[in-house]
């Protein structure tokens, strides 16, 4: 009898034991309270003007220098033809009298016929012509005697002609006219040419040679390119930050970003030289300006279209500490601060104020909402804190709601980092924007890096942030899924940890696969297609399915941080009614988790599970843009259990709707 009780017990505890082992193998995600909510913009896009993202990226220009700006007048220009002598093709310099687009080509034309007297452009690593598509050709001219007509050619690599036009000048006078032709393309082509052939006599100026394809996004006309900004629109981002990065600082305070020269009549944008055309001794590029054809006024019009938040990053009056380091003193700071008081006035002023009315003439009667606005980028130190500082005093002062976002520097876990970061809690900042391009390892390791943050002080933007492989890989080899899971791991923290970061986005976003020159990147693009690497489909499904609040999935009553390769985050969408569980198995064998919904919620029969998993040195490429890409299968639930495999380096992401 004593025999049989102690044996009863020992069965009891043998299966206490083994209930509590497989509660604790469980995931329990708890959808019944919310931890705290996801900001809206939690998960965005940066984008700069770096790897051609503007010029010969999604601002659709097919000519390079078309207004002879770059500091080689005729860089992507060539003269042909036997009409040409000496002196008939020059460039002219009208200085003073048009400072932001003094220069334009004088051409004298004497009895030509087509083909005797021509000018090719190059387009940025040739321009992308489709078939059947129209293209359109402007220019501004001043035809001061004579009469000229130009024949329009776009040529392949062989010279032969895929379309062509013609433009009559209508006007012989001493005033600039703008006039436009059509081409329509016969055939597909990655590397086109343009040429102009001048026929019959003349002395012609030529500014702003101009060629669009007319299927840009929206069909705006001199718009962008519609398949590159697709793929942000796909990723619904929550905000869109620019125009940089480093471009906003500049190489010297000249070189920085001025957003009141990017908008206006084109012709009137000052053209500046891109810091990225000189960066990168390994990654020259010395036709990369910035000819600001895209402006603040382009790029808020894109952040509206996308449903992004606008978010503007201005330079507080220090230029690129990696360069110059120059500064403006602290008494001369006045206009870079009206800058940004301005900027404000220029995206949410009225009809009444200055620079809302330039805005509403520009087309955009109602305001861009603005509510945020950075204040400098990548800048450190006690100069930046005095700064940032008189910004902020001045900015709250007129606009009390705008949220100021201020720089961390370039490294997080450093000292500079440390004294900026205590600097910036104890002005009272709104949001710290922290950058990280580190190793993949790095990632995986600060997965938990938000769990201690003061959850009362300053939010947290993770403003650019990539995994970096070995520095001996280059190019879009780069964005091997390594690098790729390793960030998906690490966005669990941010999204676990969704009530301090309200912000994120990888950076940097577009490579041009013959302009780059900082790699990894996002998308990769060619003058015909764009593709989206590993890293892009994480954020993606990150981005997509972000749901509206935190919940808790634990395991052992902790957050799932790397324990055995495995780290996950649990949302719940309260508009969409899903519960969405992230897992991200970082090891090389498959797991299985078991998932528990715990609560109240009545959960639909069926869940979906998308996933996704490769080789770690496997990654996406033109001929090959989908290699690595999210399956998704439909499964039955049985009750509030799920039993999860997760595949090797992969990652699983559960959806599942409840009432
Ligand atoms: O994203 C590329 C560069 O990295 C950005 O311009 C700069 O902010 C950072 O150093």
């Amino acid at each position: 009898m004593k025999y049989k009780k102690s044996f009863a017990i020992s069965i009891l505890t043998a299966l206490f034991l083994s209930a509590n082992a497989q509660k604790e193998a469980t995931l329990l995600v708890n959808t019944q309270k919310a931890v705290a909510p996801i900001a809206p913009t939690m998960w965005g896009v940066f984008f700069e003007d770096i790897n051609l993202g503007a010029d010969g990226g999604i601002y659709a220009e097919l000519v390079k220098n078309r207004s002879f700006e770059f500091s080689k007048p005729l860089m992507g220009w060539s003269v042909k033809g036997k009409k040409f002598g000496e002196g008939d093709v020059l460039v002219q310099n009208r200085q003073e009298l048009q400072i932001s687009n003094p220069r334009f080509l004088r051409l004298n034309i004497k009895q030509a016929a087509k083909g005797d007297a021509g000018i090719t452009n190059e387009g940025f690593r040739g321009m992308g012509i489709k078939k059947d598509i129209r293209y359109d050709f402007s220019l501004m001219y001043r035809q001061l005697r004579g009469n000229v007509t130009l024949h329009l050619e776009l040529v392949d690599d062989k010279n032969n002609v895929i379309g062509i036009g013609t433009l009559k000048p209508n006007a012989t006078n001493d005033d600039w006219n703008k006039q436009q032709a059509s081409l329509v393309a016969i055939a597909t082509v990655e590397k086109a040419k343009l040429n102009i052939w001048f026929e019959g006599n003349g002395l012609i100026d030529l500014d702003m040679v101009s060629l669009f394809p007319s299927d840009t996004w929206k069909e705006r006309p001199g718009g962008m390119r519609k398949d590159m900004i697709q793929m942000l629109a796909d990723m619904k981002p929550g905000f869109i930050r620019f125009p940089g990065g480093c471009i906003v600082e500049g190489i010297d305070l000249a070189n920085r970003y001025q957003w009141k020269k990017t908008i206006g009549p084109i012709e009137d944008r000052q053209l500046i030289m891109n810091r990225w055309n000189v960066e990168f001794g390994h990654r020259p590029t010395p036709d990369y300006f910035q000819t600001f054809g895209l402006g603040f006024y382009e790029y808020f019009q894109l952040a509206e279209d996308i449903g992004a938040e606008p978010l503007p990053i201005l330079n507080c009056g220090m230029a690129c500490q990696y360069n110059t380091g120059e500064v403006v003193p602290l008494d001369q700071l006045g206009p870079y601060i009206q800058d940004a008081l301005d900027l404000i006035e220029f995206a949410n002023g009225d009809a009444t104020t200055e620079w809302g009315k330039k805005r509403i003439a520009m087309g955009h009667k109602e305001p861009f909402n603005l509510k945020y606005l950075g204040v400098g980028n990548e800048n450190w130190g006690p100069q930046y804190i005095e700064r940032a500082k008189l910004f902020k005093d001045k900015i709250k002062e007129k606009y009390p709601n705008i949220q100021l976002i201020y720089s961390s520097g370039t490294d997080p876990d450093s000292e500079r980092y440390h004294f900026l970061d205590k600097q910036l809690r104890s002005i009272g900042a709104d949001i710290i924007d922290e950058h990280y391009y580190r190793s993949p390892d790095w990632f995986l390791k600060n997965a938990a890096r938000y769990d201690s943050f003061d959850r009362k002080g300053p939010k947290i933007f993770a403003g650019e942030y990539a995994a970096h492989v070995d520095g001996k890989i280059t190019g879009s080899n780069r964005n091997i899924w390594q690098a790729a899971i390793a960030e998906a791991a690490f966005m669990t923290g941010l999204e676990r940890n969704a009530e301090v970061v309200t912000m994120a986005s990888y950076a940097p976003l577009f490579a041009h696969g013959e302009g780059w020159q900082w790699a990894p990147d996002l998308i990769w693009v060619n003058n015909l297609t764009v593709y989206g690497t590993p890293n892009y489909e994480v954020q993606k499904m990150f981005s997509v399915n972000k749901g509206t609040h935190v919940l808790n999935a634990n395991l052992n009553g902790k957050p799932l941080t790397g324990e055995n390769g495995l780290y996950a985050s649990s949302v719940i969408d309260e508009n969409k009614k899903e519960i969405i569980v992230k897992v991200v198995n970082t090891s090389g064998e498959a797991k299985k988790q078991t998932l528990s919904f715990e609560g109240n919620k009545k959960l639909a029969s069926q869940v979906s599970i998308t996933s996704i998993s490769a080789d770690l040195n496997d990654k996406n490429a033109f001929d090959k843009p989908r290699n690595i890409y999210p399956k998704e299968e439909k499964v039955k639930i049985n009750g509030k259990n799920l039993n999860l495999s997760i595949p090797a380096n992969g990652v699983a992401m559960v959806k599942v709707a409840y009432k």
